[in-house]
């Protein structure tokens, strides 16, 4: 008899923390409603793998070779780039069918990419018993990410699509991988995420461009403070040091990245301490900072954050994920929920012509096999 098994991978929203993770610093996502999942058939009259997925316009073979190129087909890479790392570990995943469908939206800043990759990752991680952690998953994704696709992301995504736990948000040390499971007690709060539905190509070069950024800015700041990561400057050193920081656009990508990841530290102590407020007041600065000083936000992004700050009921909102196009998050008070989503999708429209779509989500669980 022919075995199927099917494995699930949600997408995320990161709450705070953005851009923070490639330097060392501190990010705060959650898991999320929305994913991807994967089909998983033996058929011994495959040679190499076969990967179909009727949403993203795929069905064909490849062959996972320890140096395997990547293909035309964007999506394909993922999962394809995931198999190369477990060829190189020295499994094999020929003879199989990966079937992916799912219902997160792609290139929305909800990490469609890392969904899929991770998903793989997991799926093959069972299928071959190479019995790699939930954390070393993650690692390996990211890699796959970094060298096959050739986009200098950091950990964040792969870490909390691997290990986040229902309720629960994420408070990730970049630099270490220590991490705390902080509750998500949000009360008559709700998380909702507003698609701008920009197309939003993925921005690798603009992406790689900020990561040598804000590698220039730690060559400059590392001597005199002695920290190995942008993100362990403090504001006071910053502040300090900045004259030195001679090229403006390096020096606001550096107190972008120094002044969020302090926000980090006080949301999830606001949290914490039922400050929600607080929480949300962070939030809208976070946003700022992504506009002005990271300047990775986009006209849609800017019009519904702004829209969200003018509306009843709203506490706290920003662009999530990579920017230029995407997703933002913002916390609605469960009785507004409705009005929200009228109001912004009506005005919003008025703003930029487009339909914006709204996802009301819980916090959920990390990837998993779905028992039949
Ligand atoms: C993308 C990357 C992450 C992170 C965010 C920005 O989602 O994959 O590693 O850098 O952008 O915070």
């Amino acid at each position: 008899m022919t075995t199927i098994r099917t494995f699930h991978a949600p997408g995320r929203v990161n709450l705070i923390g953005e851009y923070t993770d490639f330097n060392g610093g501190l990010v705060f996502p959650c898991a999320i409603n929305r994913g991807t999942q994967v089909t998983v058939t033996e058929d011994a009259s495959v040679s190499g793998v076969a990967l179909s997925s009727e949403q993203l316009e795929f069905s064909g073979t490849v062959n996972v070779a320890v140096d395997a190129q990547p293909v035309d087909k964007q999506w394909v890479n993922y999962p394809l780039g995931v198999m190369v790392e477990f060829a190189r570990l020295g499994f094999n995943v020929d003879g199989y069918k990966f079937h992916y469908s799912g219902d997160l939206p792609q290139s929305a800043g909800l990490s469609s990419s890392a969904s899929i990759s991770v998903l793989t990752a997991f799926a093959v991680n069972a299928l071959v018993g190479a019995d790699l952690s939930r954390q070393e998953l993650a690692l390996l994704a990211q890699r796959s990410e970094n060298d096959f696709i050739n986009v200098q992301c950091g950990i964040m995504d792969q870490f909390v699509i691997a290990m986040a736990q229902a309720d629960f948000a994420i408070a990730l040390d970049c630099d270490t991988l220590k991490y705390q499971q902080v509750p998500l007690s949000l009360g008559e709060y709700r998380i909702v995420i507003g698609n701008t539905n920009q197309p939003r190509e993925l921005k690798s070069s603009a992406y790689n461009e900020r990561v040598a950024e804000c590698q220039s800015a730690l060559a400059i700041l590392a001597p005199l403070t002695k920290v190995e990561q942008l993100a362990h400057v403090t504001p006071s050193q910053l502040k300090e040091h900045s004259h030195l920081l001679t090229d403006v656009v390096v020096r606001n990508r550096a107190t972008h990245v120094v002044e969020e990841s302090d926000r980090v530290k006080r949301a999830t102590v606001a949290l914490e301490n039922g400050a929600l407020e607080e929480f949300g007041q962070l939030m809208y600065q976070s946003h700022v900072s992504l506009r002005d000083l990271f300047e990775v936000s986009s006209y849609t992004l800017d019009c519904m954050v702004d829209l969200a700050s003018n509306t009843e009921g709203v506490i706290g909102s920003r662009m999530t994920g990579a920017g230029f196009g995407g997703c933002t998050v913002s916390l609605v008070h469960a009785d507004k929920v409705e009005p929200f989503i009228v109001e912004v999708g009506r005005q919003y429209q008025k703003s930029t012509d487009l339909e914006a779509s709204f996802y009301v989500t819980t916090a959920t669980d990390g990837v998993s096999e779905v028992q039949s």
